[in-house]
């Protein structure tokens, strides 16, 4: 049976009637089309291409009940960045990678995202780590970890071993 779950999105308020097993990926692309969120793995926790961040963390959102996520600080890649200007993250990856299928880069960015936000020049291995949970099946993990790490040099100290 369905219940009614308050959920914050990008800042705004939705109320969604959702059946207690449902998983937040599933409920952000089915009921509020926010489809940036992939299903890479079929919500297997395998692949990060569902990465969100709620309450500053990356999570995968195939491993996360809706229910679970009420009245949580959600953000998804459509709330990234500005009106007609990419977030510096994303700008960067534009700029300096070569970007193929563009299927892992949401999830990407948001798992950067919420490293870059806590600590705004970590280190090149807290760089690697964060995007450990994210599968690129195009390009590898080199190329969008040396952007980043280049991106923490220019905000300070990071980007360091
Ligand atoms: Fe692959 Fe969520 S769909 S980790
Ligand atoms: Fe295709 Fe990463 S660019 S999966």
């Amino acid at each position: 049976m369905k219940q009614l779950v308050s959920l914050k999105v990008n800042g705004e308020s939705y109320e969604v009637a959702v059946e207690p097993r449902r998983t937040l990926v599933d409920v952000l692309r089915d009921e509020l089309q926010l489809t940036g969120a992939k299903k890479g793995c079929g919500g297997l926790g395998q692949c990060g291409a569902c990465t969100v961040i709620i309450d500053g963390k990356a999570v995968d959102s195939c491993l996360v009940l809706a229910m679970d996520a009420r009245d949580k600080d959600i953000v998804t890649i459509e709330g990234v960045g500005e009106k007609g200007k990419l977030h510096p993250i994303q700008q960067a990856l534009l700029d300096d990678s070569f970007i193929q299928c563009g299927f892992c880069i949401p999830g990407l960015v948001l798992s950067a995202k919420a490293l870059f936000d806590e600590n705004p020049s970590p280190t090149e291995d807290e760089i690697i780590t964060a995007l450990a949970g994210v599968l690129c099946r195009c390009t590898g993990y080199t190329q969008y970890k040396d952007v980043l790490v280049k991106l923490a040099k220019q905000q300070g100290r990071g980007g360091e071993k």
